[in-house]
C-alpha cells in the first residue's frame, strides 16, 4: 500500500504502515531525501505519529482505550494498579509468582537516601508539589548514578523497580512538607496503593487505618491514568530518553510536562473553576457563555481532548465512581452538582456538540481526590503517580527499539541574511 505526494510537477510514493487495529500512517521517513528537502508541517503534531507502539490502543472517535489489548473498563474493574503497571511495562499480565516477585523487588528499594531530605528542606512550604516532585525525581539520579544499559534487561529492570519504589515516597514527601508533617517511609507490609495512602496521610502520633473504600477508589484512579499513548508528557519522556538520558531524567521531564493546565494540571484547574463558579452564586449558564466567547480566555476545564471526539471512556468510569465514593464515604460536595449541571448543559449546547467537546478524565477525578482528603495542589501529583508505569513502559519500548534521537524540523520564517551594523549605527 502506497500514498502519493505530488509537488512541483513531480510525483513521489511513500509506503503506508498499517497498525493492528486498521490504523494507517504514511511513512514519510524518506520524504526529505527523495524530494530534495520537502518536510511536513504539523503544528501540535495533530496528524503526526512519532512511533509505532504496542502498548496502548486509543480510538478517540469511538471512545475506546485499551492497555496491551485489555479494555480499560475491565482493567479498572478487576485489576490492581501494580499488575496493570507490570502489564504495561512488560507486555503481559503477571502470574501470581511474577507479581509477588515484582512487589518484593519494589519493596526492597522503597527508601530514599536521607540526604534527599536536605534538598527538600530547601523548598519553601508553599512550593507547588509538582515542582518539588520533578526536582526530587531528577535529584534521585545523583543517589542512583548507574546509567541504564539497554543491552542488559537486568539493569533496566533494576532502574524500573527503583523508580516505582521511590517515586511514591517523594510524592508523599511533597505533601508532608506542605502540611508540615514529618517525613515517612511507609510500611512495606501493605499493598502498593495502601502504602501510598499511609505515606501520605499517617500522622506521627496516630495509627493510620486503611479505609478499603479509599484504597479501592485510588487503585481505580491510578489504573485509569496509567497510560494514554503519545500525549504531551509521554512524548516528552520519549524525546528526552531518545538522547539516551537515563530513565529518572526522562521521567522528571515528563512530570514537568504533565504539570500544565492543558494537560495533567487540568484536574486542579477543574476544581478551582468549580469552586469559582460556586463562589459566584453557581450560575453555570454564565460560565458556559464565557467558555464560548472567543474574546474571553476562559475555557471549560476538564472538557475537550486532542484525541477523544466522543466520551472519554475514563470520564464515564470516574463519574460513576465519584457517585459511589462520595456515597460510601458520606461526603456531600456541592461542586459535584455544579459539575453535573455543566456537563448536562455542555452536552446539549451547539458550540460543544459541533466541536465534539466531551468531559475528559480530569472533569470528575478532582472531586474524588477531594473526597479522599487529597489537597487540590496534589491532584496532578496523583496523576503523575498513576502515569508513572505508562511513562516507564513507553521509555523502555523506545530504548529497546533503538529509536533515533527525536529532533523535529522547522520552516524558518525569519530575516534573510543581513549585515551586522556597528552599535552606533543601529
Ligand atoms: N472550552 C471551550 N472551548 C473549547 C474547549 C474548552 N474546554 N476545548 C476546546 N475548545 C474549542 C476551541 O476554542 C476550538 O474552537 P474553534 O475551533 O472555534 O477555534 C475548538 O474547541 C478546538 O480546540 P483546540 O484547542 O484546537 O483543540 P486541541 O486539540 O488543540 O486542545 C485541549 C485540546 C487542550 C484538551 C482543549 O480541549 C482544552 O484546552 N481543554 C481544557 C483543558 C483540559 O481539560 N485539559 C485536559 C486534557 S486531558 C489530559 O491531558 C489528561
Amino acid at each position: 500500500m502506497n500514498a502519493k505526494i505530488s509537488f512541483e510537477g513531480n510525483e513521489y510514493e511513500f509506503p503506508v504502515v498499517e497498525g493492528s487495529e486498521k490504523e494507517f500512517g504514511i511513512d514519510i521517513s524518506k520524504l526529505r531525501g527523495t524530494t530534495g528537502g520537502l518536510i511536513t508541517l504539523d503544528r501540535g503534531f495533530k496528524n503526526t505519529g512519532s512511533c509505532e507502539s504496542a502498548i496502548t490502543f486509543l480510538n478517540g472517535e469511538e471512545g475506546i482505550l485499551r492497555y496491551r489489548g485489555y479494555s480499560i473498563e475491565e482493567l479498572a474493574e478487576k485489576g490492581s494498579f501494580l499488575e496493570v503497571a507490570y502489564l504495561l511495562i512488560f507486555g503481559e499480565l503477571p502470574t501470581k509468582t511474577e507479581l509477588e516477585k515484582f512487589h518484593k523487588d519494589i519493596k526492597a528499594e522503597s527508601h530514599v537516601d536521607e540526604e534527599m531530605k536536605k534538598i527538600l528542606d530547601g523548598f519553601p512550604k508553599s512550593a507547588h508539589p509538582m515542582g518539588v516532585v520533578s526536582s526530587l525525581t531528577s535529584a534521585l539520579i545523583a543517589f542512583n548514578p548507574s546509567s541504564v544499559n539497554v543491552e542488559s534487561e537486568e539493569d533496566m529492570y533494576n532502574a524500573i523497580v527503583k523508580l516505582l519504589a521511590k517515586f511514591p515516597v517523594i510524592c508523599s514527601w511533597a505533601l508532608r512538607k506542605s502540611k508540615g508533617h514529618p517525613l515517612d517511609y511507609g510500611d512495606n507490609s501493605l499493598g502498593y496503593v495502601e502504602n501510598v495512602l499511609k505515606m501520605m496521610f499517617k500522622k506521627p502520633n496516630e495509627d493510620y487505618k486503611i479505609d478499603p473504600v479509599i484504597a479501592s477508589a485510588l487503585n481505580k484512579l491510578l489504573i485509569l491514568h496509567a497510560d494514554h499513548e503519545q500525549n504531551c508528557s509521554t512524548s516528552t519522556v520519549r524525546i528526552v530518553g531518545s538522547s539516551h538520558a537515563g530513565l529518572f531524567a526522562s521521567i522528571s521531564a515528563g512530570v514537568s510536562a504533565l504539570w500544565g493546565p492543558l494537560h495533567g494540571g487540568a484536574n486542579q484547574a477543574v476544581i478551582d473553576m468549580l469552586e469559582g463558579i460556586k463562589a459566584d452564586g453557581g450560575d453555570t449558564k454564565k460560565y458556559m457563555a464565557k467558555a464560548k466567547d472567543k474574546e474571553d480566555p476562559f475555557r471549560l476545564m476538564g472538557f475537550g481532548h486532542r484525541v477523544y471526539k466522543n466520551f472519554d471512556p475514563r470520564a464515564k468510569i470516574i463519574k460513576k465512581s465519584a457517585d459511589e465514593v462520595l456515597g460510601n464515604l458520606g461526603v456531600e460536595d456541592p461542586v459535584l452538582d455544579i459539575a453535573k449541571g455543566l456537563e448536562k448543559e455542555a452536552l446539549e449546547d451547539d458550540y460543544f456538540v459541533k466541536r465534539k467537546l466531551y468531559p475528559n478524565v480530569d472533569f470528575y477525578s478532582g472531586i474524588i481526590y477531594r473526597a479522599l482528603g487529597i489537597p487540590t495542589n496534589m491532584f496532578t501529583v496523583m496523576f503523575a503517580l498513576g502515569r508513572l508505569p505508562g511513562w516507564i513502559a513507553q521509555w523502555r519500548e523506545m530504548r529497546l527499539k533503538k529509536e533515533p534521537i527525536g529532533r523535529p524540523r522547522q520552516i524558518y520564517t525569519g530575516e534573510n541574511l543581513r549585515e551586522m551594523k556597528d552599535i552606533d549605527n543601529r
